[in-house]
Formats: structure tokens, sequence, C-alpha cells
């Protein structure tokens, strides 16, 4: 059986992800310091599959920690990594905590991976990489803009990372840039468990409808979009996690055309955020208490991506309507409630 080690995989995406692996026959490995997940998460996979993953918990930033690891664990066919640190706002207060945690906790996986033979790693990368691009739908060809934030900085710097390494020494990569991942899994047993008050979009809709929060802020409504919103693309987390256990495969098989190859991991349709909320009140059968303020520093006005070289190369695509991600996420957050 092929053993993959599944980093940040107690997280939101990693726990989507792992269930798909282990469903698709793969023994998975989860890596996680619980910065940012509970450990609850494990026996809610071991529901779902029937399979409880084998974990360890340290901080794959610790040089020494990693290499230890990877002395146990030599047998790998290859790594998903998705730890890291990843709320834009504070990357601006703690930029030298995001760029330690996110460039090397990477390193060290590439060190140990260069060691040891293993071969294989798929990235968690982000449309943030773009900016605002000047053409939409954006393709993987669009050149990096100028990061707004210091998180963003540290996806463009782990791509470059990767370029270098997979020049040197026998390492093939695939990094995926997700786009707006939300939504949870249908048995609403994982979903994303933002710690404190949510910066993402869905996640404060459907708290504000469970009555957590007294209303939603639209940031900004002037923006160059029909109905002055801001259009971003998002994407089903079980559409994504599929994605990598394809990219997985991919690298596994020996199918890449370029070392790294680079993916967008989206619809292809863009939404406002007032699309959004009339999809929430739609599945909920609920009003949202929203009020429209200023728009929020470094939001760009819209992106979304082009999906064909995703579609065509990896016979994937995303399949799950606006309606069912926002129908998964209210029940998760119902879930939550009822815990
Ligand atoms: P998440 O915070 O839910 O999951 C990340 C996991 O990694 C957490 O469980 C955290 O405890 C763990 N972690 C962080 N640093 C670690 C370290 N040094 N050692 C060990 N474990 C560590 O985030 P997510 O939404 O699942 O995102 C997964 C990946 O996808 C991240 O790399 C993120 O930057 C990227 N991404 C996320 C989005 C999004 O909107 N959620 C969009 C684009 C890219
Ligand atoms: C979506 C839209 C907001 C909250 C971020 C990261 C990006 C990627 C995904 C990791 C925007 C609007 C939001 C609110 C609002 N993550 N909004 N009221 O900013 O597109 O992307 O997450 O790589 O890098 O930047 O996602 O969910 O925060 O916002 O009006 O309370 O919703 O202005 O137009 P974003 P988001």
């Amino acid at each position: 059986m092929n053993k993959i080690l599944v980093t940040g995989g107690a997280g939101y995406i990693g726990s989507h992800t792992v269930v798909e692996l282990q469903q698709n026959g793969f023994e998975v490995i989860i890596v996680d310091n619980l910065s940012n997940s509970l450990i609850e998460v494990l026996d809610n996979i071991h529901s779902i599959t029937g399979i409880k993953p084998h974990f360890e918990q340290f901080d794959l930033a610790d040089p020494r920690l990693t290499a230890d690891f990877f002395t146990r664990h030599t047998d790998l066919s290859g790594i998903i990594h998705f730890a890291a640190y990843k709320a834009v706002g504070e990357s601006m207060e703690k930029p030298l905590g995001y760029y330690r945690n996110n460039l090397m906790s990477l390193i060290n996986l590439l060190e140990g991976m260069k060691l040891h033979g293993i071969n294989n790693i798929v990235f968690s990368s982000s449309c943030t990489v773009y900016g605002q691009p000047d053409e939409l739908p954006v393709t993987e060809n669009a050149p990096f803009k100028p990061a707004f934030s210091a998180y963003g900085n540290t996806k463009q710097m782990c791509e470059d990372i990767l370029k270098f390494t997979v020049n040197a020494h026998p390492v093939k990569a695939i990094a995926l840039r997700y786009f707006n991942p939300i939504g949870a899994h249908p048995s609403a047993l994982i979903g994303e468990l933002p710690l404190g008050i949510p910066n993402n979009l869905v996640p404060y809709i459907t708290q504000t409808g469970i009555g957590k929060r007294e209303y939603l802020r639209v940031f900004g409504n002037d923006y160059p979009t029909p109905d002055g919103t801001a259009i971003r693309d998002y994407i089903h987390v079980v559409d994504l996690a599929q994605a990598h256990v394809v990219a997985l495969r991919r690298l596994i098989e020996g199918r890449s055309k370029t070392n790294p190859e680079v993916f967008n991991l989206g619809t292809g349709n863009g939404f406002s955020v007032m699309q959004i909320i009339e999809a929430f009140e739609r599945v909920s059968g609920l009003k949202l208490n929203y009020r429209i303020v200023d728009r929020r520093a470094g939001d760009i006005e819209q992106v979304w991506a082009d999906t064909g070289y995703a579609n065509n190369e990896l016979g994937w695509k995303a399949e799950r309507t606006l309606d069912e991600m926002m129908a998964s996420a209210w029940r998760w957050e119902m879930a939550l409630e009822g815990r």
C-alpha cells in the first residue's frame, strides 16, 4: 500500500484530503502541531472512513524533529504538504512568524526527502500568488504580482524554493493553487474550524446565521462588478480534496509534464459577495443580517480560475454547485452548535 505523509492533516483542507486518500486505499500518516486544529478531528476522520490515521504531533519548522521523523518513516511514497499559517491579516502583524513557519517547514521536508529518497510532493499554494491578475480567467502562466501580504509572499517563495530544489535533486513537485475553498464534508463530521473571529466570508456568514455574530460586514459595494461587490472563485473543499488524490497519483506514476507542475484548483466561475449571501439565504431559509461597509485593505476586486489545464491534464473537474457548498457549510455550522 502507498504510504503518504499528510502535513497539516488535522486542518480544514488536510482532514478532507485524508478522508479521500483513505477511501482510495492510501495509508496516511498525519503530522500536525495542532496550532490551528483539534485532536478530535482524528476521531471524526475515523468515524467517516473506519480508519484512524497514524498521527504525530510536532512542529515541522523544527529541523531536528522533522529529521527524526524521516529516520522513523523511510518508506513514504509521497508527501502532501498543507501545514502552514494562513491568516492574511495576522501575517502583516507577525511576518517573521509566517516566514519562519511556512518556509522552514517546507525546507525541512525537502531536506528529509533528499536524504531518504522520497521523491513526490504536492504543495498547497494559493491564487493569492497572482494578486489582481491583468486577464481573467487567470491561467497558471500569469505572472506573480507583488504580494499584498507576508502570507501571500510565503506562497510565492515556497513555489520558488520548489522550482530550484527540483532542478538540483530528484524531487518531483506539484503546486496546487487553490482559489477559495469553502463548505464541509457531507457527513458534517469535519469542516472548517475558525478559532476566534473568522476572517473568511463563509464562516462569518454561517456564524452570523447561527447567531454567534450580530451581522456580516460586506466589504465594499463600489467595485467594478455587476452588483458592486467583489468576485471570487469558490470551490467545494471535497472537490479540492479529490484533486489532491489525482495529483498524487500523477506524481507517483511519473506522468507529470513539467517539474514542478502547477495547477489552478477552482470551478472557473466567479461569484460576488452578494451572490454568496443569496445562496446562503436560499439553502438555510434564513435572512442574513448584513451591512455594507468600506472595502477591506488589501482585497482584490475579482479573480476566477482558468481551469482548462487542470481539467484536461488531471482529468479532474470541480463538480459541486454553489448551493451544495453553502448547504454543507451550514450543516457543519449547525453540527458545531450541537456539540
Ligand atoms: P488549517 O489551518 O486548517 O490547516 C493547517 C494545519 O497545519 C493546521 O492543522 C495546523 O495546526 C497545522 N500546522 C501549521 N503549522 C504547522 C507546523 N509548523 N507544524 C505542524 N503542523 C502545522 O488551514 P487550511 O485551510 O486547511 O489550509 C491548508 C493549506 O492550504 C495551507 O498551506 C494554506 O496556506 C493553503 N491554502 C488555504 C486556503 C484557504 O482558504 N483555506 C486557500 C489557499 C491555500
Ligand atoms: C472573500 C470575499 C471579501 C469577509 C483569502 C486569502 C487568500 C486565500 C483564501 C489562502 C472578499 C469579502 C469577507 C467578511 C466580506 N487563502 N468578505 N466580509 O480574501 O478572497 O482570500 O482566503 O491562501 O489568500 O486572501 O477570502 O473569504 O476573506 O473573502 O465582505 O466578513 O468576501 O472582501 O471579497 P479572500 P475571504
